[in-house]
């Protein structure tokens, strides 16, 4: 098949609504041996196994990443730099780039993970089940996402702009590339706090994983003060942990109310 037929093809299946690349057959996986199951699971899941070829081009993409980052003079210097940067293979398999939400300049910046199967289509972090329950946990600290008040906005951003395929976790070098633009991004942002949600951004930010024991500790990063705390999808699926995320917030209404 030619390129312009397989295009015309792709063009049509999203036309009739296709969102997802799934093949033509249902497969029971339960029924699959479970040693091939495992065995796919973990080929699915593997990092590169990294050779000379693979570190340097890790180097080079961070030290890309740099370069670009450091550019950008705005947010959206940071976007277009983002849009430049061909290093990150997550990009060619994602929709769209997924920059931020929220107001710039807000008091309180959330760092998440990466977009999932909604934000990917809509261009937007945080818009599927586990953003609407975010929406609703800092609604019941009086942040808002639409506001335009720096005094009750927050500002909204991910770890990795693309979806990674299956909602896999980033994985370490994509991390490590896309650092330098975390970094820029809450430099240009200008937020008096920090709100890391879920592991992936306390890997990202402080270098350390286990948001059981990390969350709810006041820490410190980017030269500002720093929550970690539940992911909200954690909480969709493991209600009883919304206690802690409760007292969470608490934390967070009670600094900000400190440093007026
Ligand atoms: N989970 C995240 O971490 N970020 C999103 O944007 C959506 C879900």
């Amino acid at each position: 098949m030619d390129f312009h037929t397989a295009k015309a093809l792709l063009d049509w299946q999203l036309e009739m609504g296709a969102t997802e690349a799934i093949g033509d057959f249902p497969v029971d996986r339960t029924a699959l041996e479970p040693v091939a199951t495992k065995a796919l699971a973990k080929a699915a899941s593997a990092p590169l196994e990294a050779g000379p070829a693979q570190a340097d081009a890790a180097d080079q993409a961070v030290s890309d990443a740099r370069l670009l980052a450091a550019r950008a003079g705005s947010l959206a210097d940071l976007k277009a730099g983002l849009g430049a940067f061909e290093h990150c293979e997550l990009k060619r398999g994602a929709r769209n780039l997924v920059f931020s939400d929220g107001l710039p300049g807000a008091r309180v910046m959330i760092l998440g993970e990466a977009p999932g199967r909604d934000e990917d289509a809509q261009g937007l972090p945080f818009v599927g089940r586990a953003g609407q329950l975010l929406d609703r946990m800092l609604a019941a600290i009086d942040l808002s996402r639409t506001s335009m008040n720096p005094t009750d906005a927050v500002y909204i951003t991910n770890v990795l702009p693309w979806r990674p395929p299956q909602n896999r976790d980033p994985r370490p070098e994509e991390i490590a590339m896309m650092l330098p633009f975390v970094e820029r991004h809450i430099a240009l942002a200008g937020p008096e706090i920090l709100v890391l949600v879920g592991n992936i951004s306390c890997q990202a930010m402080l270098g350390r994983k286990g948001i059981t024991r990390l969350r709810g500790q006041w820490t410190e990063a980017a030269g500002l003060p720093v929550l970690p705390m539940f992911h909200p999808a954690y909480l969709l699926r493991n209600p009883a942990m919304k206690r802690a995320a409760w007292d969470d917030l608490l934390s967070i209404r009670a600094r900000l109310d400190d440093m007026r």
